[in-house]
């Protein structure tokens, strides 16, 4: 007889709406994400619209991503957007000075990335260059893609043939300026910042400009701390968090071959977001009562050695069950914290870290990665419904973490979603919830699930791992008993 860990839950109509931008996704021009991952240019004979690959297109269309991060990371900090635009011949070629010391053509630009949202029906998120920049480049890039008639970017738009204004609402100013940034202080940012944002206009969206002002590194709370404090409640809408899972920074491991030890270690630093996020919170609580700063986390995921044979600087790795238990567990935490949580972004999309896609020439998979956030779209803008679960834990060597995690939210229809994530590698758990209380009758269920946690998809087996049906519970007098089993990711649709 197993343990039973009870699960209430609420059908509340007081929670937090869960923004489908948590659900983000991130960009960045580094080793193949974008040229040789979206972009593989018009002439190739790999089916393409203007230049982007048909069937990435066609798969982040079905993942109903929200949002796009573009065009980096620490890129953005070296990013200069006038290069990027016009006659695509005569774009300078310049060299990608972070990630390989490859050199590019400007190929992709403004025109292709801001294009290329409106073909996925996501919003872009334009990450601009403070570190190597100037507040003219910045506030001449928002007048480009958002002034509609009249104004000198608004005519050099239209000479490269695009009419009307993108109306990109999400902006970020700078990237990790304590680090690849510019190695800044928090206070010499937060200057920097209020400069930047005073000069960002709002030309076309009725003052809807979404500034994101670069995060704290980790737990790093005197970062958040000082921004906070000093920028005006006026000038900013978000305030950004970087942190990143892996066994240890300086000595990472391989994404596929990897023990207990080592996967143990990647899910403690997965499962710590929810300390940082209720810390970065607090401190937003502080100086923002009211709630109108959003803590945005927007580079997020698994990091590993880059696999065998592959440039050290494109961060190119596999993706097995142990991403997918990451990103059960993170979402979750950012569902149940989405009163402040208002946008987060998965690094990256294609081809690097814990990316939803991979591609090798003409092929393409979807990783587990994918197969979770495509599962939990039923919590893209529902309402969030308070919940307690005593977790059991998930040990070895003396260490525990708990194995269940869990968030449920209420959709427009009144239909409930609970996702649920076993990171037990051996012990499968049992869930029990009041269905009365919950006023619910049927329940059905999606399971991500494979024999082992270095499983992954490969170009030749890219369907090893897909969600099934789900059919490991039952109900008992009123109690619906579910039985998740080992390394797991689970969402129930009750009605
Ligand atoms: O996502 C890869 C890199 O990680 C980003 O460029 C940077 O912001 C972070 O350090």
């Amino acid at each position: 007889q197993k343990e039973t860990t009870v699960l209430t839950l609420k059908n509340s109509n007081d929670g937090p709406t869960i923004s489908k931008h948590i659900y983000g996704h991130f960009a960045e021009h580094l080793g193949k994400c974008i040229y040789g991952g979206f972009f593989v240019g018009e002439k190739s004979s790999i089916p393409n619209t203007k230049g982007v690959r048909n069937d990435i297109i066609t798969a982040l269309k079905e993942l109903k991503i929200p949002n796009l991060r573009w065009p980096g990371g620490c890129f953005a900090d070296t990013y200069h957007w006038k290069d990027g635009i016009g006659p695509k011949e005569d774009r300078p070629s310049i060299v990608n000075r972070w990630w390989g010391g490859t050199t590019e053509d400007n190929s992709f630009g403004t025109h292709d990335f801001l294009n290329l949202c409106e073909v996925l029906g996501t919003e872009p998120y334009l990450a601009s260059n403070v570190g190597s920049g100037t507040v003219q480049e910045l506030e001449q890039w928002v007048q480009y893609v958002n002034h509609d008639s009249g104004s000198p970017m608004s005519e050099l738009r239209k000479k490269n043939d695009r009419e009307k204004p993108w109306g990109v609402t999400f902006w970020g100013v700078g990237n990790e300026m304590w680090g690849c940034g510019g190695n800044m202080t928090p206070e010499y940012y937060a200057n920097l910042y209020k400069q930047y944002a005073t000069f960002m206009t709002d030309w076309s969206n009725n003052d809807k400009l979404f500034r994101i002002a670069s995060g704290a590194n980790v737990a790093d709370y005197h970062w958040t701390e000082v921004l906070m404090r000093d920028i005006p409640k006026s000038l900013i809408e978000g305030v950004a968090l970087h942190s990143y899972s892996f066994v240890k920074w300086e000595k990472k491991g391989s994404s596929t071959k990897f023990n207990e030890e080592q996967y143990f270690a990647t899910m403690q630093t997965a499962l710590k977001m929810e300390e940082l996020v209720t810390k970065h919170s607090d401190i937003m609580d502080k100086y923002d009562p009211e709630n109108k700063v959003a803590l945005i986390v927007d580079e997020w995921g698994g990091w590993y050695d880059v696999e065998e044979g592959t440039n050290p600087g494109f961060l190119y790795q596999q993706n097995t069950m142990r991403d997918a238990m990451i990103a059960g567990t993170t979402l979750n935490i950012f569902n149940n914290h989405s009163k402040r949580v208002k946008m987060a972004n998965l690094a990256q999309t294609v081809n690097v870290l814990q990316a939803v896609i991979l591609t090798e020439n003409e092929k393409m998979l979807l990783t587990p990665t994918y197969h979770v956030m495509k599962m939990y779209t039923v919590h893209h803008d529902a309402q969030l419904l308070p919940m307690t679960i005593n977790s059991p834990s998930y040990t070895h060597n003396g260490e525990k973490l708990p194995a269940l995690s869990a968030s449920a939210s209420k959709d427009k229809n009144g239909l409930i979603h609970i996702s649920l994530v076993n990171i037990d590698s051996k012990k499968d758990h049992k869930i029990e919830i009041d269905m009365q209380e919950l006023g619910i009758k049927n329940v059905t269920g999606t399971i991500l699930a494979s024999p082992k946690l270095q499983d992954h998809n490969t170009f030749d087996n890219p369907s090893k791992i897909k969600p099934a049906v789900f059919k490991g519970f039952e109900t008992k007098k009123g109690k619906l008993e579910i039985t998740i089993p080992a390394f797991t990711v689970v969402v129930l649709e009750t009605k």
